[in-house]
């Protein structure tokens, strides 16, 4: 099997895993998130090929769709890259990055302190930043607003509760249950990431994306206020 092949095999199977999710992983996503990695991957100097693979199947994992559960994607994942002609050593390095894109990950346990420390650590591969700048950016600026409030109606909650406030150390296992209002969101993940990319281009489009969300929430909080 040529590497088109393999490509072209996988995103088959992407689409059809995805093609009924309504909480913001729908294929689009992934779509958006692949090219945006392989701009990032031809910047950096980094495999095209398994920044494609990675990115097509870095949500195919989730644990979100697993009851919480986050070794059930890896395992996922290497199952279906072992059914391909890959050498293992390009496995590994895909499953690598599809199971430490997630954002939780970057988030202290409960009863860990909340540091820098618990920051993306400096020794990653250009392929991992590369995935997971352009899976930040796809959660930032009017597609990342659009994909907080579709996960959040997915999931019964209100777009915002002046009396539930963010919480502003969110811990590892609180943000996995978390109940909270959409706009929280803002305040817990996506206003975070713009000091979280990790290549040239990422903090540059993060930057304008990050201004963005900015001018949504000042506007909300007016409209909110009936004083626009
Ligand atoms: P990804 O897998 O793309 O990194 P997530 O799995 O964390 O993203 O979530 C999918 C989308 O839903 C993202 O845009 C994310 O910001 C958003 N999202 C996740 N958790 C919440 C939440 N509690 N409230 C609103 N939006 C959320
Ligand atoms: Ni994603």
């Amino acid at each position: 099997m040529d590497r088109q092949e393999i490509i072209e095999k996988t995103e088959l199977f992407v689409k059809q895993i995805l093609s009924k999710d309504s909480t913001g992983h729908d294929w689009w996503h992934i779509h958006r998130v692949r090219n945006l990695a392989k701009r990032i991957a031809r910047e950096e100097g980094a495999d095209i090929f398994i920044v494609e693979l990675a990115a097509l199947l870095h949500d195919i994992g989730d644990y979100k769709f697993f009851q919480g559960d986050e070794e059930t994607g890896a395992v996922k994942v290497r199952e279906w890259l072992s059914s391909l002609e890959i050498p293992p050593l390009f496995i590994d390095k895909i499953v690598e990055i599809t199971s430490k894109i997630s954002f939780m990950h970057t988030l202290p346990a409960k009863g860990e302190r909340s540091n820098k420390k618990n920051f993306p650590i400096p020794t990653l591969s250009k392929e991992l930043m590369a995935v997971t700048d352009a899976d930040r950016l796809d959660a930032m600026g009017a597609i990342g607003i659009a994909r907080a409030f579709t996960y959040g109606g997915f999931f019964n909650r209100p777009i915002y509760d002046p009396a539930i406030k963010p919480s502003k150390s969110i811990t590892k296992e609180e943000y996995k249950i978390t109940e909270a209002p959409s706009i929280n969101h803002f305040y817990e993940k996506l206003l975070k990431l713009k000091d979280m990319m990790h290549t040239k281009l990422g903090r540059k489009m993060a930057k304008r994306r990050h201004r963005f969300l900015n001018l949504f929430l000042k506007q909300f909080f007016k409209e909110w206020k009936g004083k626009m």
